[in-house]
């Protein structure tokens, strides 16, 4: 067996075996099998697609490639969430916390800026400091102690969930059902929680652009946690737009403490509140939705969630400052207003090309481990179904350089279209899978 044969097996639309998988993850991290390999390898996967069986060999030969942790003899409460991505998607900096303030654990590995959507990992470094990259003893103290963790995939853990992941963020192959599926859920099988909330993207910011298509998704990733022994549920939920007002690692990370302070943005606070709402009722701490949405409420307007996001930061070496003086954390050097040139109502804001103006401005990589840049991106002042006048500001832009910020400007009057009659904003939540 070789990787070329491997490779024209799927070119070919050919069913892989458990061996061949497993021969193909164990090849990628002995560097027997080169990215090059890998990469035409998984645009095969992307064009051709996976069948279940495929797609749980693929998860659990992913898992495996590193250490195997059952997080629940540390943390009996521990569950855990994930999105497929997302444009202005901060949740995990408010959810983490928030429901550890109501009394369960997190324990999670988060990932990079994929395509044109942030990644937790980019926006948790905007603290001077800060570290992702956690040995296992590390990870499981600091979930000891503190109750959170948000870890990247390293040497230990997941290590060829990192090498894929970075090769599909620059290959054009990120959005494909069982690419995505044995992604995230390789990550929840490597950590051990049993009970998993995942927050499946729909719109033209997510790389499931139908509701049908994120449902089919939502199922596969419920399927493979069940065959893996675990309980899943799935909030489907709407990234036409981009969820909350910033877009871009620091400028996120601000709105995200502005939410921890009681002072977010509706829309993002609300959805805050439905997943972790669904993850107290997975993990069975609450009895009814209202019990838990008035429980965790209670935790963000009390300034305990705030407490346990400050524990994370500083367990994982950054420096906190920046919660108490949001003016600490990094920023861009020209920031910009842009207003509209019409009156009316917005009726679309399309987050994908949000998304990818924010990627160009620098906040995210368009070659494999390029840094990004923590302080640029756009905030946005008027969203679907708000009405504007015209010269008002729709957004403000954060960039490094005047000709970024006119690029970016540019770019962006393309992504609002405006109508004279009012305009109902999309829904937050399209259904709940379980
Ligand atoms: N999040 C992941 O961890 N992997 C994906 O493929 C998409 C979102």
């Amino acid at each position: 067996m070789n990787a070329q044969e491997i490779i024209a097996k799927k070119r070919d639309g050919l069913v892989l075996s458990k061996h061949e998988i497993d021969f193909f993850i164990k090849g990628l991290m002995s560097g027997s099998i080169a990215d090059y390999q890998a990469a035409a390898w998984l645009m095969a996967v992307y064009l051709r697609g996976m069948n279940a069986e495929e797609t749980t060999h693929l998860t659990e030969a992913m898992a495996h490639s590193g250490r195997m942790l059952d997080v629940e003899k540390t943390a009996p409460l521990a569950v855990d969430k994930h999105s497929t991505g997302g444009v202005g998607d901060k949740t995990t900096l408010v959810v983490a916390p928030l429901v550890v303030a109501a009394g369960l654990s997190v324990a999670k590995i988060s990932g990079r800026g994929l395509g044109f959507t942030g990644g937790t990992l980019d926006k948790l470094e905007s603290f001077p400091g800060f570290s992702s990259d956690l040995s296992v003893s590390r990870f499981l103290e600091n979930l000891s102690e503190y109750h959170i963790v948000v870890a990247g995939q390293t040497p230990d853990l997941v290590p060829a969930d990192g090498k894929l992941y970075a090769l599909r963020d620059v290959t054009a192959t990120v959005g494909s059902y069982p690419l995505i599926a044995s992604s995230i859920m390789s990550k929840k099988l490597a950590v051990g929680a049993r009970t998993i909330v995942l927050d499946v993207k729909v719109g033209r910011g997510a790389f499931m652009e139908t509701e049908k298509e994120a449902v089919e998704l939502a199922g596969i990733m419920i399927q493979l946690a069940e065959n893996l022994g675990k309980r899943a549920a799935a909030v489907i939920s709407d990234m036409n737009q981009p969820l909350g007002r910033a877009v871009g690692n620091s400028l996120e990370v601000k709105e995200a403490i502005d939410t921890l302070r009681g002072a977010g943005p509706d829309d993002f606070t609300s959805h805050c509140l439905t997943i972790g709402t669904q993850m107290m009722l997975l993990a069975k701490q609450a009895e009814s939705e209202r019990e838990a949405r008035t429980i965790l409420q209670d935790r963000l307007l009390s300034g305990h969630a705030l407490d346990r996001f400050k524990d994370l930061v500083k367990a994982q070496d950054g420096d906190p400052s920046p919660i108490d003086d949001l003016s600490l954390l990094p920023q861009a050097r020209v920031v910009r207003p842009m207003s509209s040139p019409r009156a009316g109502y917005i009726s679309r804001l399309d987050a994908r090309t949000v998304g990818l103006t924010a990627m160009d401005l620098g906040a995210g990589r368009k070659k494999k481990g390029e840094p990004v840049d923590h302080a640029v991106g756009v905030v946005l002042h008027k969203k679907i179904g708000d009405s504007v006048a015209q010269g008002e500001e729709l957004c403000t832009i954060h960039a490094e350089s005047e000709d970024a910020a006119q690029r970016a400007e540019a770019r962006l009057l393309e992504a609002f279209d405006w109508q004279d009659h009012a305009v109902e904003p999309p829904p937050l939540v399209y259904q709940v899978v379980r």
